[in-house]
C-alpha cells in the first residue's frame, strides 16, 4: 500500500506538470510546522533556478492546478514558496479503512527480499551477563524484529564470546583448586568424566577470581594465555573442559535472555569460525592479501581517502594465536557459505567501531564478502548511572542482569498493587510485562549511538515519554473496545468514519503514519524512530480520549467509528511495541 506521502507526491506531480513544471520538484513530506498545515512541499524553491521566477508564483501556479483534488481540503502557496496541504477528512478515512484491511496495516512487501543477518547479544560464556549485556540485546532483537516486520528474511545469531582469554582463565583457576583431575593431566588417554567439575554458581564465582589473581599474578596470566591457545589449536583435555564449560553456561544463558524476551535463531560463537580459520589463512597469504608485520600477520585496510589513521587488520598475532579479527572474518566465509546474507548487521559497544571498519574493509577487499554484501555497525553509547558515570551498582560492582530485571520487576509489582486490587499472580505476570517494557522501552526510545542515563525511577513511571505510559494507553483502550462488546456489539463490525473534530483527524494522521514510520525505521536501523512515533501516537489518542465521549456517544454509527478508529490504533501500538520487544498485560 502506497505512503500517504506517496499519494500526495503523485497528485502534486501531476499539478506541477499541468501548470508547466517539471515533477521531480513535487515530493511531499510530513510538515515541519504542524501549526499550520499536515503536509507540505518545499519545490517552488528548488524550481526557482530552472524557471526565474519568484518560487510564489511557482506555487501559486501548483496550488491552482491542485484544484479539485480528493485528497486535499485546503492548500495554500506561502511566502516564500511554500506549498502547505491540509488533508480531506473523507480520503484520511478511507486511508484508515484501507490499512485495517491488511495484516501488516499497510506496509508493503519489499521488492527485493533480502536476507539480513544480525549479530547481536554476543555474551562472554562463563561471564555472568551483567547490565552490559542488555544494549546489544534489546537493540539487536529490535533490528532483527524491525527487519522481518518490514519482510525480510532475518536471522538472529547470538555469536558468544566462548573462544577468548576467559576460557583459559577459568581452566587455570581451575587447575589450582582441583590439580588432580584429569583434563590437567597431560598422559592421560582415557574417556573424561561426562558430569561438570562445577555448577553455574560455581563458574559464576571462578571466572571473577581467575579475573582478579591474573592481575596481580604474572605467572598465572601466562598460564592462562597459553591453556587459551592450547584450546585454540585442540588440545584434548581442555577442549573436553571448554565442552562442559558451554553446557553448564548455555542454559542460564539461554533463561536470561529469555526473561528479556529475546530469542536467537543461531547459537553460534567465536569458536565455531574455528574450522574456516586454516583455509583462509591460507587463501589470504596466497592471494598476496596478508603480509607480515613484526612477526604478525596483517592485512592492510587503510585508503587514500582516510582522514584518520586505519591500521592494518590483524589476522595472527606473532605466536599464531587467533585474534577477535580472525574469528569474525572467518565467521564471514562461514556466513558466505551457508546463508549468503545480503546484509549483515553487528550490534555492539562503539568503542568496537574501529575493530568493524577494519573488518570490513578486510572482507571486502579480500573477496571474503561479495562486493554487494552490506556490512554494518550499530555501535552503541554508554548506559550510565545518574551521576553520568557507567552505570554501577549501589557498592560500585558491576551489576547482574538478573539482578537488575529482578529490582525493577518488584518496584513494578508494588505500584501494581498499590494501583488497584489485583490477584498476586496477575499482578507478577503484569510486573513483568511491564518491567521489561520499562527497560527497553529507556533503552530504545534513546538514538543507539548517544550515551543515555539508566534512571529506573523514570523508566517505570506512568507517566512522560516511557514503556509503561504507552501501555497504560494500550491498557486503556482494551478497556472501552471491552466494555463496547459487553454491550453485545462486535467492535470487527465497526467502521471507521470521517473525522469530525480536530483531536480526531490528529489521531488519524497519526495513525497513517505507520507505514512510512516503519519503513524509515528499518532503513535507518533506527527503533529509536518506532519509540518516538508511538509517544506521538499515544499522545494523540489520550487528547482524543479527553476530548470526546465515547461509549457515551449517542448516535450509534458515531459512536462505531469511534471504536474503529480505537481498535486501529491498539492494532498499530502492539504491532511497533512487538518490533521493540515487549507486549502489553490486559489490565494494569
Ligand atoms: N563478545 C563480544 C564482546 O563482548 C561481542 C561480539 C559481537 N559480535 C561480533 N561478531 N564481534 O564485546
Amino acid at each position: 500500500m502506497n505512503k500517504l506521502v506517496e499519494i500526495l507526491t503523485y497528485e502534486v506531480e501531476a499539478a506541477f506538470e499541468k501548470a508547466g513544471y517539471d515533477k521531480q520538484y513535487a515530493k511531499v513530506t510530513l510538515s515541519n510546522r504542524p501549526d499550520l498545515c499536515e503536509y507540505q512541499c518545499n519545490g517552488a524553491m528548488a524550481a526557482v533556478k530552472v524557471y526565474r521566477k519568484a518560487p510564489i508564483m511557482i506555487a501559486n501556479d501548483v496550488v491552482v492546478a491542485l484544484e479539485g483534488s480528493i485528497c486535499i481540503e485546503k492548500v495554500e502557496a506561502v511566502n516564500p514558496g511554500f506549498i502547505n496541504i491540509t488533508l480531506d477528512a473523507d480520503f484520511v478515512a478511507s486511508y484508515l479503512k484501507k490499512m485495517n484491511a491488511e495484516d501488516k496495516l499497510g506496509v508493503g512487501e519489499p521488492e527485493h527480499k533480502k536476507t539480513i543477518m544480525v549479530d547481536y547479544g554476543g555474551a562472554n560464556v562463563a561471564k555472568a551477563l551483567h547490565v552490559g549485556h542488555l544494549r546489544p540485546a534489546i537493540i539487536g532483537e529490535s533490528v532483527k524484529r524491525i527487519g522481518r516486520y518490514v519482510g525480510h528474511e532475518v536471522i538472529g545469531d547470538v555469536h558468544l564470546g566462548d573462544w577468548g582469554s576467559q576460557m583459559g582463565l577459568v581452566m587455570m583457576e581451575l587447575k589450582r583448586r582441583q590439580p588432580e583431575l584429569p583434563y590437567f593431566d597431560e598422559s592421560f588417554e582415557g574417556e573424561y568424566p561426562t558430569e561438570s567439575p562445577f555448577t553455574i554458581e560455581e563458574l559464576g564465582e571462578i571466572y571473577p577470581t581467575a579475573s582478579a589473581y591474573a592481575k596481580e599474578n604474572e605467572e598465572f596470566k601466562e598460564a592462562a594465555l597459553q591453556a587459551t591457545y592450547q584450546l585454540q589449536n585442540g588440545h584434548r583435555g581442555y577442549t573436553a573442559l571448554w565442552k562442559h564449560i558451554m553446557a553448564v553456561s548455555l542454559p542460564d544463558l539461554k533463561e536470561n535472555y529469555s526473561n528479556l524476551n529475546v530469542e536467537f535463531d543461531l547459537w553460534k560463537g567465536e569458536a565455531d569460525a574455528k574450522p574456516y580459520i586454516a583455509d583462509m589463512v591460507e587463501y589470504l597469504k596466497k592471494e598476496g592479501y596478508a603480509h607480515e608485520d613484526q612477526g604478525a600477520l596483517v592485512v592492510d585496510v587503510k585508503e587514500e581517502t582516510d582522514a584518520k589513521e586505519i591500521p592494518p587488520c590483524m589476522i595472527l598475532k606473532s605466536d599464531g594465536a587467533a585474534l577477535y579479527a580472525t574469528t569474525d572474518l572467518a565467521t564471514l566465509v562461514e556466513r558466505e557459505q551457508v546463508y549468503k546474507p545480503d546484509q549483515v548487521v553487528y550490534v555492539t559497544d562503539k568503542r568496537q567501531e574501529m575493530h568493524f571498519e577494519q573488518v570490513f574493509r578486510c572482507a571486502k577487499k579480500t573477496g571474503i564478502v561479495r562486493p554487494e554484501t552490506e556490512l554494518k555497525h550499530i555501535g552503541f553509547g554508554t548506559m550510565n548511572g545518574k551521576d553520568g558515570k557507567p552505570f554501577k551498582t549501589r557498592d560500585g560492582g558491576v551489576m547482574r542482569l538478573s539482578e537488575l530485571v529482578g529490582d525493577i520487576n518488584s518496584k513494578m509489582y508494588e505500584k501494581i498493587v498499590e494501583n488497584h486490587a489485583i490477584e498476586e499472580t496477575e499482578a507478577k505476570e503484569t510486573a513483568k510485562k511491564v518491567g521489561l517494557a520499562a527497560l527497553k522501552y529507556g533503552d530504545l526510545s534513546n538514538q543507539a549511538a548517544k550515551d543515555y542515563v539508566f534512571d529506573v525511577d523514570r523508566f517505570i513511571s506512568f507517566e512522560g515519554n516511557t514503556g509503561p505510559y504507552i501501555l497504560y494507553t494500550i491498557v486503556r483502550i482494551k478497556s472501552i473496545l471491552n466494555k463496547y462488546e459487553e454491550t453485545g456489539k462486535k467492535v470487527a463490525d465497526c467502521q471507521i468514519q470521517k473525522s469530525e473534530s480536530a483531536s480526531e483527524k490528529a489521531l488519524m494522521l497519526e495513525v497513517a503514519k505507520f507505514n512510512l514510520v516503519m519503513e524509515n525505521a528499518y532503513e535507518e536501523l533506527a527503533p529509536h524512530k518506532v519509540c518516538a512515533y508511538i509517544y506521538d501516537l499515544a499522545n494523540a489518542f489520550n487528547r482524543f480520549y479527553h476530548e470526546t465521549k465515547i461509549l457515551s456517544e449517542e448516535n450509534e454509527t458515531k459512536k462505531a467509528g469511534f471504536i474503529a478508529l480505537l481498535a486501529i490504533t491498539k492494532r498499530v501500538l502492539e504491532a511497533c511495541i512487538d518490533v521493540l520487544g515487549f507486549e502489553a498485560p490486559e489490565r494494569m
